[in-house]
């Protein structure tokens, strides 16, 4: 079974949906930038390894990272998993798990890459709003694609609404993207996308709904 680390910095709620989606794919640690995060207490009562690496006790993003790379190196991982990892990780991290390295983003990617995703799409008036799960490349949240889940944006919405609705679905597609990988169902091609060897289909999303 390949085996994977878990990156996190607090809640932790993508990384329990994937503990509990029982996935062909072990567990080998949960490590958080933050030893108050409340998902460190999850994972430890899951049973996982956890581990925290203070990244204000290291003098540069560089320091911090090599540090992290070689705690995560412990557990020999086949995938290192971004699951609310709130810090950004420069060119060497990146490369050292080049093809290995996924991340979950609360946007439709290639709209709104960083923060306050909920607020801006709310701010752009967008009618479909989602999350999207993607392999790490050096350029933040811009590498390739490997699914996405689209929402639509209701008038009533405000942020925090508009985030819980767009959580749910990133507890849905990401579990999904970790079996795929797990199972050897996607991989990464010479042109830098995503391919699946059964091609999918899903029904589109029009938002708001056209006339019945
Ligand atoms: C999630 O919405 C995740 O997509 C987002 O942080 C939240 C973490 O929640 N990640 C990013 O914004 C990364 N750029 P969680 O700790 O409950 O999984």
């Amino acid at each position: 079974m390949k085996r994977c680390v878990i990156l996190i910095s607090g809640r932790g709620s993508n990384m329990q949906a994937l503990l509990r989606a029982q996935l062909p794919l072990e567990v080998a640690a949960v490590v958080s930038n933050d030893a108050r995060a409340p998902g460190l207490a999850i994972a430890r009562a899951a049973g996982v390894p956890t581990a925290a690496i203070d990244h204000r006790a290291f003098a540069g993003r560089e320091a911090f990272d090599a540090r992290l790379a070689d705690e995560i190196e412990r557990f020999a991982p086949d995938l290192v998993v971004l699951a609310g990892f709130m810090r950004i990780l420069g060119q060497a991290f990146v490369q050292r798990f080049a093809g290995k390295l996924i991340n979950i983003h609360p946007s439709l990617l290639p709209a709104f890459p960083g923060l306050h995703t909920h607020r801006r799409a709310l701010e752009a008036g967008v009618r479909v709003h989602g999350c999207t799960v993607h392999f790490v490349t050096a350029e933040v949240d811009h590498g390739p694609i490997i699914i996405q889940a689209a929402i639509a944006v209701l008038p009533q919405d405000d942020e925090a609404s508009l985030a819980a609705r767009v959580l749910e679905q990133e507890h849905r597609i990401y579990p999904q993207a970790l079996a795929w990988l797990a199972r050897g169902q996607v991989r990464l091609n010479a042109h830098g996308r995503v391919d699946f060897p059964h091609p999918r289909n899903a029904p589109a999303l029009i938002a708001p709904a056209l006339d019945a």
